[in-house]
């Protein structure tokens, strides 16, 4: 499909059509520099995902227009239709009414009060953590930080621990069921779910192992002597229904407890491991940052009063989900006309946006793959709220970003005050998209003591 054959007042199709695959190869293989390309095509640019045809919004202010000005005029999107059908309806994949109820009662346990008890379990988790690290030998970071992501999201939430078995399925679950409902949204056919090739029981597999462990937490802490107050699952278990007085079914406390723990174990993780990556690529930034930790606690245990005098290091994690925004893709669909950039989007539309290509616009950000925390410095210069969406917007903006916030700067602070970190090898910092979010690929990290 060549450009020149586009109709007025539809969006022209990206370079690269083929038969059949559509966009897949590019947006598989080269995903971020493809979505960044379709700004050359115009504000609003279709592409195929086999035969789907999907419209990308590649100007920030349609984007916010989508997210916030016209978000009663959206649901999710065929992804999360299928996510829905595999892994519940909890907040992470719910729509419309349904989805504002079950906010409304999810949100409190992201308040002030509450985050900061997760402070401080998170210092202490960290603490803990930074300990068993071996001084002097190489490691890979990722493992460490989403273990940490996982221990901590689920202490916070459920206020359990739980048995190394049960860690180790949640680790091995949390990454395929992530990938899996997306791959799976994109077969041409739904009949190949049922084919018995390995990435099918994989996906099967984890699917159930999250749904098992997730039961467990729940009975471990269901006693209400053993819930304390305050946690996301006391809220889930005691709240009743305004007009009926029912509690909620057993099956919807556990898709809400899904839901967290996917989507809060593999974000803050990622952004984590990028953190301490271009930390150990940049020694003087990664010295500072420990100087102004130190100046707050010199055993790097701060506490949510602390938090805004760490000011350098909330500007190198802004400048780390700048540049590399763990939700690389975000989707909806129309379910009334939208008009952006003079494209009529019908009912049913398909709409995709990538907030990564967004934050690496050079008409946004001078230099945009340069890590830079100064960026961040001048608030009069900062990003204007609305170019910078790494945790979205609008009704869907993600209920744990407070949360998120406070866990990176006390786990960033619990590391800096205590270790150097270098990188153990001259090997390259790449990235690879996973269906779910572009995790680094680098060297191992050494930690010595400071
Ligand atoms: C660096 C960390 C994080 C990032 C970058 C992030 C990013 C996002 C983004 C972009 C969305 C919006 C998705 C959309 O509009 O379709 C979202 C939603 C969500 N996030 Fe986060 N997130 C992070 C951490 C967390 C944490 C720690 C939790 C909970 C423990 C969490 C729970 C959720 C939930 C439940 C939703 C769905 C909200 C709704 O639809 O109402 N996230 N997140």
């Amino acid at each position: 499909m060549r450009e020149e054959d586009t109709p007025p007042g539809t969006a022209p199709c990206a370079p690269g059509h083929l038969p059949l695959l559509g966009h897949l190869l590019p947006l598989l293989t080269r995903p971020v520099p493809f979505l960044q390309s379709l700004a050359d095509h115009g504000p609003v640019v279709r592409i195929h995902l086999w035969r789907r045809p999907v419209h990308v919004l590649t100007d920030p202010e349609l984007v916010h227009q989508l997210l916030v000005r016209d978000a009663a005029k959206t649901e999710k999107g065929f992804v999360f239709d299928k996510a829905r059908g595999l892994l519940g309806n909890g907040l992470f994949t719910a729509e419309g009414a349904f989805h504002l109820r079950q906010r409304r009662l999810v949100q409190p346990a992201f308040h002030r009060d509450s985050i900061h008890r997760y402070a401080a379990l998170t210092a202490r988790v960290a603490a803990a953590a930074v300990t068993r690290w071996e001084p002097g030998q190489a490691a890979p970071i990722e493992p460490r930080m989403h273990r940490l992501a996982r221990d901590i999201v689920v202490e916070a939430l459920f206020a359990t621990r739980l048995s190394h078995a049960q860690k180790a399925r949640i680790d091995r679950a949390v990454p395929v069921v992530l990938t899996g409902f997306v791959q799976r949204a994109l077969y041409p056919s739904p009949l190949l779910e049922k084919l018995p090739v390995p990435a099918n029981r994989r996906f099967d597999t984890a699917v159930r192992d999250l749904r098992t462990v997730v039961d467990e937490i729940i009975a471990q802490a269901a006693a209400p002597q053993q819930t304390p107050d305050g946690t996301l699952l006391s809220l889930l278990l005691t709240t009743r229904d305004k007009e009926t007085g029912l509690a909620m079914a057993p099956a919807q406390v556990r898709d809400e407890a899904v839901s967290l723990l996917l989507a809060g174990t593999e974000t803050t993780g990622t952004t984590l491991s990028w953190f301490f990556h271009e930390l150990a690529r940049h020694q003087d930034l990664q010295n500072e940052l420990s100087e102004e930790v130190r100046a707050v606690a010199t055993d790097g245990a701060v506490s949510p009063g602390d938090l805004p005098r760490l000011e350098r290091t909330g500007h190198a994690l802004s400048e780390t989900l700048r540049l590399h925004t763990p939700n690389w893709i975000l989707m909806r669909r129309a379910v009334a006309p939208l008009r952006y950039g003079g494209v009529l989007l019908p009912p049913g539309t398909e709409i995709l946006f990538s907030p990564t290509a967004l934050h690496r616009s050079p008409k946004l950000h001078p230099d945009p793959l340069r890590f830079d925390p100064d960026r961040w410095r001048h608030p009069a210069d900062r990003t204007p709220p609305r170019l910078f969406i790494p945790f979205g917007a609008g009704r869907h903006k993600c209920v744990g970003e407070s949360f998120a916030w406070t866990e990176m700067l006390v786990v960033a602070a619990a590391v800096l005050a205590r270790l150097r970190l270098r990188p153990a090898t001259a090997t390259p910092l790449r990235e690879s998209a996973t269906a779910a979010t572009i995790r680094p690929r680098g060297p191992l990290l050494i930690a010595e003591p400071r």
